[in-house]
């Protein structure tokens, strides 16, 4: 190979090698390759003494140029690198720090880890039931007639298993049985959790909602003492003004049974869009333990009496935030979600 095809080569070399420079080490080693005295442009300068005397004016210009293009390529990268300093330098600990964006609970949650702080302090503690239940303990043992329209094919998600005694439970109530099955009175329990429902999709009811279950048994529990625990109870949750209304309702594992309504904590009782101009509130149903509840259980209703109530979290929760449709709360919508 004549010097200049030599000159050559070493050119392509010298671009491709500075093409792949990406730090001050790396081109400190470029340096020492070629720009020293020992280095690959010096030797070429050397080989140019050797050459025939005709070819040497094109391989001295291809030369000169070359080892320019080299030099002016280090200096502009040296001044690259020197420029960006150490990392040390770079930091500016005046400039303000880049928030960590944390989640937080989902309101449903929220609310529920809330009515559950407030009961746990009034001496109740949390059991949890399975949401797969049996027809027995969904229904049967608690007293629903068999003609019941709650066990509807319209209201109960049954399960396809080969038994056919499976469903999605309804209610958190079930675990009233479960714990009445597993502990002797005294028994002062509360189950939150997710139940589900086949109804008709709509602002007001969805088919996945929960529910926070409440029971009491012992020897002498009057209704008064559950008028009592859930006066407190809305006084913690919707303000020390609250006053609260029973009024008489139906269910079958209760007798006699109540809703209670509390005053309306936007209005104060006046009336307003929240409580429909009726200056009340519906947020639970309740009512003491149905003796053959309680003797489906082996508990004898002769010596033990017991009360229960159940709260509606979503109810609960759209009423405390003022929110209109059941469906905001399961679809995850963040600029909805960051607002609580
Ligand atoms: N399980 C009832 C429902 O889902 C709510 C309920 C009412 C629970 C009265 C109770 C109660 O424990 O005593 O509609």
């Amino acid at each position: 190979m004549n010097l200049r095809d030599r000159i050559l080569s070493l050119r392509e070399e010298i671009q491709s090698s500075i093409g792949g420079i990406t730090s001050a080490e790396m081109l400190e080693e470029f340096r020492l390759k070629h720009l020293v005295r020992k280095g690959t442009l010096q030797a070429m300068v050397e080989a140019l003494r050797d050459v025939p005397v005709e070819e040497k004016p094109l391989a001295g210009k291809e030369l000169n140029s070359l080892k320019a293009f080299a030099e002016g390529e280090y200096k502009r990268l040296k001044e690259t690198f020197d420029n960006q300093g150490t990392a040390e330098e770079l930091l500016d600990t005046t400039l303000p720090g880049r928030n960590a964006e944390s989640g937080h609970l989902h309101i449903i949650t929220q609310t529920m880890d809330e009515i559950t702080r407030i009961f746990a302090a009034l001496g109740f503690t949390v059991e949890e039931g399975p949401e797969i239940e049996d027809d027995y303990h969904n229904f049967e043992a608690l007293n629903f007639p068999p003609d019941h329209p709650a066990r509807d094919m319209q209201d109960t998600f049954h399960i396809n298993d080969p038994v056919g005694k499976y469903l999605l439970r309804t209610h958190t109530s079930p675990v009233q049985v479960r714990v009445m099955e597993r502990q002797k009175p005294p028994i002062r329990i509360i189950a939150p959790g997710r139940v589900y429902r086949n109804e008709a999709i709509s602002a007001r009811s969805y088919c996945i909602f929960h529910q926070i279950e409440g029971l009491v048994v012992d020897e002498g529990v009057t209704f008064s003492e559950l008028q009592g625990t859930l006066l407190s109870f809305a006084k913690q949750f919707y303000g020390a003004k609250s006053v609260v209304r029973f009024r008489p309702s139906f269910f079958p594992f209760t007798e006699p049974s109540a809703e209670m309504d509390v005053t309306c904590y936007i209005c104060g009782g006046k009336g307003c869009r929240i409580c429909k101009g009726t200056g009340w509130l519906e947020i639970l149903g309740c009512g003491m333990v149905h003796p053959k509840v309680l003797s489906n259980l082996n508990i004898d209703p002769e010596k033990y009496t017991g009360y229960a109530f159940g709260i509606g979290i979503e109810r609960t929760a759209m009423l405390k935030y003022g929110i209109d449709d059941i469906r905001i709360l399961y679809e995850n919508d963040l600029r909805v979600l960051k607002q609580f």
